[in-house]
């Protein structure tokens, strides 16, 4: 499963691209505004640390619009993803870039019937929401479900299942046993995952043991 980090903050995402486990970044209009900075400068900083997909989302909502800002946003580096909303004016702009070989990222996905508009529309990531689902009382986990299954029946669907608004590490692990193929995590919540008190504990248990050994390794 691969492991992308959601958010616009270059020093979380220098910090989090040293552990290796970093195969790519999401952005949206909103994490952007919490960075303070400027979009496009971001970007460039971002591409430059980490050298997978990194999604830049479009603000136009007409295609054409869409396709322009698309269009600047694809010079930044060769690894920018367009991000379109899942409206048919998103998947028009999809369409467009995924025929010229620009990867899309199509988001605000919450059912079933739209991922399948997405793949129909050659999208390279599909990213429905659990947490936003979970929020309103409805199975966010239960939609990665269906979307795998459905997508596994056509070998000519080549999108990815990209699960977003993660709020926990339960929700990577239950999507990592359904198969989706990438998770975009909050920084926060990509720590969580190492975490756990016997590890914790085990670890100051043998250090303390083999201190009384005298004995050094190197
Ligand atoms: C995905 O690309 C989105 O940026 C993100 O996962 C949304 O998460 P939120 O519901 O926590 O805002």
């Amino acid at each position: 499963m691969k492991f992308f980090v959601d958010t616009a903050d270059i020093k979380e995402i220098r910090d989090l691209a040293a552990t290796g486990m970093l195969d790519g970044v999401t952005t949206n209009p909103t994490l952007i505004a919490k960075s303070g900075r400027d979009f496009f400068d971001v970007l460039k900083e971002i591409c430059a640390v980490v050298p997978g997909p990194i999604s830049a989302e479009v603000t136009a909502t007409d295609a054409p619009g869409m396709i322009a800002e698309g269009e600047k946003l694809v010079k930044i580096a060769k690894n920018i993803t367009i991000k379109v909303p899942l409206t048919w004016e998103g998947l028009k702009a999809c369409k467009h870039f995924t025929s010229n070989g620009t990867m899309v990222n199509v988001t605000l996905c919450f059912s079933a019937a739209q991922a399948l508009l997405a793949a129909k529309a050659g999208a390279t990531f599909i990213s429905p929401f659990v947490g936003r689902l979970d929020d309103i009382g409805q199975d966010g986990m239960q939609l990665i479900s269906d979307i795998v299954t459905m997508y596994r029946q056509y070998d000519y669907f080549k999108t990815e299942v990209l699960v977003a608004s993660i709020r926990n590490p339960v929700h990577i692990t239950d999507a990592a046993m359904m198969g989706a193929h990438v998770a975009t995590i909050p920084p926060s919540v990509l720590r969580q995952l190492v975490q756990h008190p016997l590890t914790d504990k085990g670890l100051e248990v043998f250090l303390s043991d083999w201190k009384k050994t005298g004995q050094k390794i190197a």
